[in-house]
């Protein structure tokens, strides 16, 4: 399945515990959930909602709150656009609440208060929040509806050019957090490197911090297989404190143990960041030894600067080369149209070997 409309994939299992661990109890500790605000502006079916609650019934069953403590009413907000999914969820939220010793009417008042059937990027409120999690929706920006197009491109700063929904996604979830909040996204990497992720990048390293970034884009997080360049991010406001990041080939529960962040050891795989990437800058490596090299080729002009000749372009995309691309020179076509074509194994021995 391609990425250019993915809107309804699921996060597996363990990858969204490992997600609420580093972003509730790597940064919290022990501290007692209830206290929390928790917020899933996306929650499909509740990949993310039933290792919450677990967390939840964990401190009820130990005593450290009660099911009638108001601090409940505000505990969890799960949004969705898709009415079907909440319908669907929120009576396996009340029943998992009823056996987990929750009264019955308290159980019904919980999940009518925690569930939101709404498009998040329209989605208002006084409450700012602790914790910010979930898996946003790719949508191209040709796929959305014109309504939804001149909404977010009025309301958001970062959906500009061709974007995608996911991006501002990002934005809003943001600006909702508290000072000491922070947002785990499971997301594609894709707005690190490319233009329509520039305004992005600019508002996370002007006003936020990268905790965490995990590049996973050579894994399947998701229930479905999907080619969605998969990465997770862990962004909050301590701005000025070291960046942990890491690119992961495999999702074994051993590889997860190497990437938690207070559980530095000689295990670990995070590699420490003073500084993560300023600006717009692309986000181009996860590994020390990437960041060498990347200093040292940043000391030399690239081959564009070298001379004035050169005019580096990003090549032919046809859609269709047996039309367009031909050996030799077709009799019936006009000369005048025919541009020489070179490809990337005719340069490989260092002067041009024209193979057409
Ligand atoms: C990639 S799925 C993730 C679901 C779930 N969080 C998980 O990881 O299993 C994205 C979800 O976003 C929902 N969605 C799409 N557009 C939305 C919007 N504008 N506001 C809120 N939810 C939206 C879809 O219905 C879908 O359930």
């Amino acid at each position: 399945m391609n990425t250019s409309n993915r809107s309804d994939i699921f996060t597996k299992d363990n990858i969204a515990e490992y997600m609420i661990y580093e972003a509730i109890h790597a940064r919290l500790g022990d501290i007692v959930i209830a206290q929390l605000n928790i917020l899933d502006p996306c929650c499909g079916k509740g990949a993310f909602i039933f290792p919450i609650l677990k967390l939840l019934t964990k401190d009820i069953q130990s005593g450290h709150c009660t099911w009638e403590d108001k601090r409940l009413n505000s505990f969890l907000t799960a949004i969705d656009i898709n009415e079907s999914y909440l319908n669907e969820l929120k009576p396996k939220v009340l029943s998992y609440l009823i056996t987990h010793s929750c009264p019955e009417n308290r159980a019904l008042e919980l999940s009518n208060a925690w569930f939101l059937h709404q498009d998040f990027l329209k989605f208002n409120t006084d409450l700012s929040y602790d914790i910010i999690i979930g898996n946003p929706p790719y949508i191209r920006y040709d796929n959305l509806t014109s309504d939804q197009q001149t909404y977010y491109s009025n309301h958001y700063h970062t959906f500009s050019g061709r974007s995608d929904i996911y991006v501002p996604f990002f934005e809003h979830a943001l600006e909702m957090l508290k000072p000491t909040g922070c947002l785990c996204y499971i997301c594609t990497n894709r707005f690190t490197k490319t233009s329509y992720g520039k305004r992005l990048r600019s508002l996370i390293s002007d006003k936020y911090h990268v905790r965490l970034y995990l590049n996973m884009e050579h894994t399947q997080p998701f229930e479905t297989e999907v080619s969605a360049y998969p990465a997770i991010f862990l962004i909050d406001n301590a701005q000025g404190t070291s960046t942990f990041a890491a690119t992961i080939d495999n999702l074994s529960d051993d590889t997860l143990n190497k990437v938690h962040i207070n559980k530095q050891s000689e295990e670990s795989i995070l590699v420490k960041f003073d500084q993560w990437f300023s600006q717009d800058q692309p986000w181009l490596f996860t590994s020390l030894e990437s960041q060498i090299e990347n200093d040292i080729l940043s000391a030399f002009p690239t081959i564009g600067e070298s001379s004035q000749d050169i005019n580096l372009g990003i090549g032919i995309a046809t859609g269709a080369d047996d039309i367009f691309i031909h050996c030799g020179m077709p009799p019936e076509i006009d000369e005048t149209h025919l541009l020489p074509l070179a490809i990337s194994n005719d340069l490989r021995s260092g002067s041009i070997q024209w193979s057409g």
